[in-house]
């Protein structure tokens, strides 16, 4: 199992939204929108490889695929994930094994359990995350090559009670859009969901930068920075003519989603469990990944060793925090 490492600016990229109150009042939101999205607003042209998918991605936002893997290899990745949560059980939990994001929301995590385990194990890796049509569909849209591994996730969510309504008390389940310029996440469902068990909603055509999401962007980037508020409402969707839409589907049914559109969890009504591989590609904006040059020539090798000088003080870092605190 590998872990994100935190190496300051190497991994950062762009948030939802920047800058404070007064900044946003005078428009620095939809500048960086701009900035951000203008010149990427089509997917970039593969010759003619992988075109339906790419008209449906730049029409709608996103693709829907019944049936992706042969049902062989599709086997093969659910049984790695059953045997990654094999000792695990829904029902058990407690506040003290809350990680720090479901600290923030503890009466929404009482009731949907939770885990989310990154897997480096064979099948997810060769024909999840080293698809060749999901990456190129993906370069394609946001216009950046591959050059790290995506942040890769199986993903297990289940209402322990859905008499209670507690849905709304996360974020993701409000329509929201990760941020405000192409990206990608990729799901593959591993069992069978529909609207009772927390399907996916996505607002098809709302990650196209329109005039009136530009004027939407400045509204929300004002909230946002008065209050802290990021959730959009459905009648704010409908009132740039979109609406929210359950993307269901039998497992085995994979899903490539621009986030830059409107999206959001489903709700549990019942205690169907929602269990998904996940692939998610916002980090193609960060510096590591534009660093990360495959080529041989001078820049691209000093790039490369740039990054490793920086992960290796990381480390090294890291490691006297871990013998500094084993000392206290
Ligand atoms: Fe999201």
């Amino acid at each position: 199992m590998s872990k994100v490492q935190d190496t300051g600016f190497l991994d950062k990229t762009p948030s939802l939204y920047s800058g404070g109150l007064l900044l946003n009042i005078l428009g620095f939101h939809v500048i960086r929108t701009i900035f951000l999205s203008a010149w990427r607003l089509k997917p970039k042209n593969l010759n003619g490889r992988y075109k339906e998918i790419l008209e449906i991605l730049k029409q709608d936002g996103i693709v829907v695929i019944p049936d992706f893997f042969p049902r062989d290899q599709f086997d093969e990745i659910k049984k790695e994930y059953e045997n990654l949560y094999a000792d695990w059980k829904p029902s058990d939990f407690t506040y003290e094994k809350f990680n720090n994001r479901q600290k923030k929301f503890p009466e929404y995590f009482e009731t949907i359990a939770e885990r989310f385990v990154t897997p480096d194990t064979p099948a997810f890796v060769k024909y999840f995350m080293n698809n060749e049509m999901i990456r190129e569909v993906t370069s394609s849209i946001v216009h950046r090559r591959i050059r790290t591994r995506p942040y890769h996730h199986f993903w297990f969510l289940q209402s322990r009670n859905p008499d209670k309504k507690v849905d709304r008390l996360h974020i993701a389940s409000f329509p929201h859009a990760d941020v405000p310029y192409p990206t990608i996440k990729v799901f593959l469902y591993l069992n069978d969901v529909d609207e009772s068990n927390a399907a996916y909603t996505y607002a098809k055509g709302s990650h196209k930068l329109t005039l009136k999401r530009i004027m939407l962007e400045y509204k929300l980037s004002v909230r946002y920075s008065r209050n802290g508020d990021d959730k959009v409402t459905e009648e704010e969707l409908n009132l740039l003519g979109y609406r929210s839409e359950h993307i269901c589907g039998k497992a085995n049914t994979l899903f490539i989603s621009n986030n830059m559109g409107y999206h959001n969890r489903g709700i549990f009504s019942t205690t169907m469990p929602r269990i998904t591989a996940q692939l998610d590609y916002r980090n193609l904006e960060s510096w590591r990944n534009t660093l990360n040059r495959g080529g041989s020539n001078i820049i691209s090798r000093l790039s490369k060793k740039f990054v490793k000088s920086l992960d290796n003080k990381t480390r090294l870092k890291n490691l006297a925090g871990i013998s500094n605190n084993n000392m206290s």
